[in-house]
């Protein structure tokens, strides 16, 4: 995997509508593949108290959000591993909640299906994966933002799509 994802960030607003959608349980185990500054890891420890997990390789990004995590008190819900996410294992995880591009999700489609435990959540902003059937899709409009946006909502084992 040569092409790298940019960082932009997901609208916060829709954080708390994808932890939703998946049915975030505290103290269950809540990855972003790509967290960028944090945002959706400091939502799921903080506000569904979950034990989250942020995984990105920009180092300057790991640095800010390890900070903001200290700073909010949630070093004992929220870590970040600055890691490769192809790299990372997924066998614990029970929600990945992310906002990467369908040919990302689509290169990482085999290790969700091999890794990822039966009724594992999967949420992501704007991008279906290719191959699968989403359970659910919902459209939501972020603040300032003009047109409805989707999130897609998968549970493992995923039904393929058509
Ligand atoms: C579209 S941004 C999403 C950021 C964050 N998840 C959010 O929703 O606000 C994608 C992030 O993935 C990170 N990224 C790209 N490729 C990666 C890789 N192979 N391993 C870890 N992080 C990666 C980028 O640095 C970027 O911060």
């Amino acid at each position: 995997m040569n092409y790298t994802e940019p960082h932009v960030p997901t609208p916060e607003d829709i954080i708390p509508t994808m932890l939703s959608l998946a049915s975030v349980k505290p103290d269950e185990s809540v990855f972003d593949l790509g967290s960028g500054d944090a945002r959706i890891v400091i939502f799921a420890a903080r506000d569904f108290h979950a034990r989250a997990v942020g995984v990105e390789t920009r180092k300057r990004l790991v640095k800010a959000s390890r900070q903001k995590i200290r700073e909010l008190g949630l070093s004992d819900r929220a870590k970040i591993t600055c890691r490769n996410f192809k790299k990372v294992s997924l066998r614990k995880v029970d929600v990945l909640c992310t906002y990467l591009s369908s040919y990302t999700l689509n290169l990482l489609t085999p290790k969700f299906a091999k890794e990822l435990r039966s009724g594992v959540r999967i949420v992501n902003f704007d991008y279906p994966i290719p191959a699968w059937k989403a359970t659910k899709e919902i459209e939501v409009v972020p603040a300032g933002w003009k047109k409805p946006h989707s999130i897609y909502l998968y549970v493992v084992p995923a039904v393929q799509a058509d």
